[in-house]
């Protein structure tokens, strides 16, 4: 079978086999039902469904190997599913654990290229990326080349470039692995910042389960090609939860760990 990609609620190939699927609602950012993969022999996402509010942070954690890149590549549109189907809100915007900006332009030249899909005279779309390059707080870098930013500068740029064509489903795949514990935080708080300043859908990938506590409104975990767990924090990116003794988060971080098969070494 044929992978079904839909974008903007509008039917990419294959019309008839999306039936069941919703071609109107908004109410999700993406939308993945019994979605398939293997590479040869290896079944890395077996019958995987997934859905992802349009104003909902979802992290997915899970094992080294578990398929979360692939799964998010599915949505991304960078890979396809022998079954089921795939639905995003637009075109998705991506950001990866490496900035992967083009060392030949400047700062605000990546953060443009954000449009190359809008149909944007090059005046607006540097407006634009002027714009969204203040949001994430680097109006001060826009002449720069990414090798003269920081780790922490450049996964900034890399989120403006991300946000700059305003989607309304973001993937980031471990976005912060690479930074330090301070920058992290930081980079936690921003992230917080532009979705609750631009409403989009998140599915973040990370292997950090306190990270997903965090920043999620749900957390699922992938394991053996399946989603084993489905979790929904209460307080969602209350800061004060997670000083709270008796608030959930040290119950669904053991649960989480469990999924995961690791012992709760943490407390
Ligand atoms: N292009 C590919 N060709 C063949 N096998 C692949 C390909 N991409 C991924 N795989 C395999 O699919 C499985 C899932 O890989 P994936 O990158 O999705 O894992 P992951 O959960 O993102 O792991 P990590 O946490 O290490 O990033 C792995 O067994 C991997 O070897
Ligand atoms: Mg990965």
């Amino acid at each position: 079978m044929t992978a079904i990609v839909t974008r903007d609620f509008e039917v990419a190939s294959a019309p008839s086999a999306v039936t069941g699927v919703s071609t109107e609602s908004s109410e999700y950012a993406a939308e993945v039902v019994n979605a398939s993969l293997s590479y040869g022999d290896n079944q890395v996402l077996s019958d995987v469904s997934l859905r992802v509010g349009a104003h909902e942070i979802v992290a997915l954690i899970g094992r080294s190997g578990s398929g979360k890149s692939t799964l998010l590549r599915l949505l991304a549109g960078l890979s396809q599913t022998e079954s089921g189907n795939v639905r995003t809100a637009g075109y998705p915007a991506v950001s990866f654990q490496e900035p992967r900006l083009f060392p030949w332009r400047t700062v605000l030249a990546n953060v443009a290229f954000g449009l190359v899909r809008e149909k944007v005279g090059k005046a607006a779309a540097r407006e634009r990326a002027r714009q969204t390059l203040a949001e994430v707080g680097l109006t001060d870098k826009a002449g720069a080349w990414p090798a003269q930013l920081s780790g922490g500068q450049a996964q900034r740029v890399s989120l403006a470039r991300a946000l700059v064509a305003r989607p309304r489903l973001l993937l980031l795949d471990e976005p912060f692995g690479a930074l330090d514990a301070l920058t992290r935080r930081t980079m936690h708080d921003l992230l917080i910042t532009l979705w609750r300043d631009n409403g989009f859908g998140a599915l973040l990938v990370t292997h950090d389960v306190d990270e997903a506590l965090r920043l999620a409104d749900r957390v699922v975990v992938l394991a053996g090609g399946r989603i084993v767990e489905d979790i929904s924090v209460s307080r969602p990116r209350d800061p004060h939860a997670h000083d709270d003794p008796d608030s959930e988060i040290p119950r669904l971080r053991a649960e989480l760990l469990a999924a995961l098969g690791v012992a709760d070494v943490a407390r």
